[in-house]
């Protein structure tokens, strides 16, 4: 029975390691310290909060930003069509020996050109058809892992933070050139595999800019539809860039993922702000004019989330009625806005391409390139915004102004834009110095730099930061970003936190399911040797009366088998 002490031993490791590092894979969020930033400063606390939320059923509601968004850049799905010889796992070879040797499609060889065709047929198989289709199986298999690793860090993160709202940032899918078949698979793949339990956000939920703001949601209404929907954005790879953005790419976006252009207005609950104090409300109530005034002009708090598809502002564009509707949205947005000087609003745009910035800011430097001779010559590929289109986003959505005399003294409404397409990711201060003077013109620093230098504190310094949430996918870390947003009752305005949370790459989820499985069927192994019944050799062994009892006491049993190597013979 050397055999049946070998797999106990192997056990006796793969068990222990198998918990260890599937404990990790599956916690992984807890080992990294993941936790959406609390509204109270240390960021420990976060951490802590988060943890005693699946602890204790108690938990300390100030401490917990009521809009928590999990934030997700480019998945960007391969499929069949990114494999070259997919049509290998066919074995075309094969049937051509087929057709050769049994002369099927109906010409006339002689018996010796028949071998030799069939011959040579049968050599491509082998040696070409084979090794080819196994490289086909390989990258199915890895898209297939590849989907379950995604979906691992989106089903994690979700049980561990608890997410109010999802997002990801655009690049659904890899590859904007693929057939409305291949679209729909990944697409299934999307939201069964990857983000299974997710729903579209609906047609009716999407809204359109309007200038009563009616259809405001109050924030905590309806959450655990709110926590399922995915807010998607439609990136290049999704629908292609201006150039190669065409009616039916988009039609086929909307009908998978949802519309590319829309707005969602949420509004905190009256009276759920904590400073609001109760007896404070007392006195209103009871008619104390002037109090109950004060409290009357203090605004509702205002989040306004704006869906924006980015892909065709920047011209030429190959659809120029594509690029109306989207210029239209824009110019709803911002007719539709509040006035720049309304207090606690916070205006957040969800996008693909980030805003312009000179080179070596982001990974990503400026890029433009166009067709030539097809698509209207339109944009064929863009790292950022054009200077214009980034322009257009900080004057026109955010109202910022290098002109402090104009209403607001240019600082324009809060906020930040998020956004995805370069992998790496990039935090950045985009600002306008009121005080340079002649020339003003807008410029972009590293976030760190210009935290450390408070740019933002500094007087005539407009500015509005914006975030590259780095990719999901395994290549660069399996990244997330978790963006807190709190009012701030003191200063009677929203404030924002945002931190990154990775899982690793996609090897650590192969191996650790790799390794589950061996230690599985090692088991399985064991399990056959020891429990399968085993002839009775003698009466003494028929008297034992239960086979299960044999199986459930059998430690001992094998280390007598042991120390006689006679009796382990038999029973084999
Ligand atoms: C609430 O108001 C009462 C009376 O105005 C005051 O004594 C108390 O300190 C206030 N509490 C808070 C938390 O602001
Ligand atoms: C803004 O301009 C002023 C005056 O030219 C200069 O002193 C200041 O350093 C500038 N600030 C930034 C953040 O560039």
């Amino acid at each position: 029975m050397f055999f049946v002490s070998v797999l106990r031993y192997a056990l006796c490791i793969l068990v222990p390691l198998s918990f260890l590092l599937s404990s990790y894979l599956y916690l992984y969020p807890v080992f990294h310290l993941c936790a959406f930033p609390a509204p109270e400063d240390p960021p420990k606390s976060a951490f802590l909060n988060t943890l005693r939320q699946h602890t204790l059923s108690s938990q300390n509601s100030s401490k917990i930003a009521p809009f928590r968004l999990l934030t997700l850049g480019d998945p960007q799905l391969e499929g069949d069509s990114s494999i070259p010889d997919a049509e290998a796992a066919t074995f075309p070879n094969f049937s051509k020996f087929r057709r050769d040797a049994l002369l099927l499609d109906g010409t006339k060889h002689n018996p010796l050109q028949r071998l030799r065709h069939s011959l040579h047929d049968l050599i491509d198989f082998l040696l070409d058809d084979i090794p080819k289709a196994l490289e086909v199986y390989r990258k199915r298999l890895d898209h297939i892992g590849n989907d379950y690793y995604l979906g691992h860090i989106y089903r994690t993160l979700h049980w561990w933070t608890d997410p109010t709202h999802v997002t990801v940032l655009g690049d659904l899918v890899g590859s904007q050139w693929i057939d409305d078949d291949e679209f729909e698979h990944r697409g299934w793949r999307y939201w069964n595999r990857v983000f299974r339990g997710g729903i579209r956000v609906s047609e009716e939920v999407a809204s359109q800019p309007a200038e009563d703001f009616q259809d405001t949601i109050i924030l905590g209404d309806d959450a655990e539809a709110w926590k399922k929907r995915i807010i998607n954005v439609a990136g290049n790879h999704d629908i292609g860039y201006a150039g190669d953005l065409s009616q039916e790419r988009m039609a086929r976006f909307t009908r998978v993922f949802g519309k590319a252009n829309y707005e969602l207005r949420f509004q905190l609950p009256v009276n759920s702000t904590p400073a609001t104090n109760t007896s404070r409300k007392v006195t209103l109530e009871g008619g104390d004019d002037s109090e109950a005034d004060g409290e009357e002009e203090k605004p509702v708090p205002e989040l306004r989330i704006v869906v924006l598809n980015d892909m065709n502002l920047d011209t030429p564009a190959g659809s120029t009625e594509l690029q109306d509707e989207t210029y239209n949205f824009l110019n709803q947005i911002i007719t539709t806005s509040h006035d720049v000087t309304r207090p606690a609003h916070f205006t957040l745009v969800l996008t693909h391409i980030p805003m312009y910035k000179k080179g070596g800011i982001c990974v990503d430097g400026p890029f433009f390139d166009f067709f030539d001779g097809e698509f209207s010559d339109g944009v064929k590929e863009q790292n950022h915004l054009s200077a214009d289109a980034s322009k257009g986003f900080l004057e026109g959505i955010y109202g910022m102004s290098g002109d402090s005399w104009v209403p607001g003294h240019g600082f324009g409404r809060n906020g930040v834009v998020l956004n995805g397409h370069d992998h790496e990711g990039c935090d950045v201060y985009h600002y306008i110095n009121q005080s340079a003077t002649p020339e003003r013109y807008w410029q972009a620093a590293s976030w760190a730099e210009a935290e450390s230098g408070r740019y933002d504190d500094e007087a005539g310094v407009v500015g509005l930061r914006e975030i590259t949430v780095r990719s999901m996918m395994g290549d660069f870390g399996g990244n997330a970003g978790l963006l807190s947003l709190w009012f701030d009752e003191e200063t009677r305005d929203w404030r924002f936190e945002f931190v990154n949370c990775k899982l690793g790459t996609q090897h650590i989820w192969w191996v650790v399911h790799i390794l589950d499985l061996i230690t599985f069927g090692v088991g399985i192994a064991y399990a056959g040797f020891v429990l399968v019944p085993k002839e009775p050799k003698s009466n003494e062994h028929a008297k034992r009366p239960e086979k299960k009892e044999n199986g459930t006491v059998h430690m001992p049993k094998i280390d007598g088998n042991l120390d006689s190597p006679r009796a382990g013979k038999k029973s084999f």
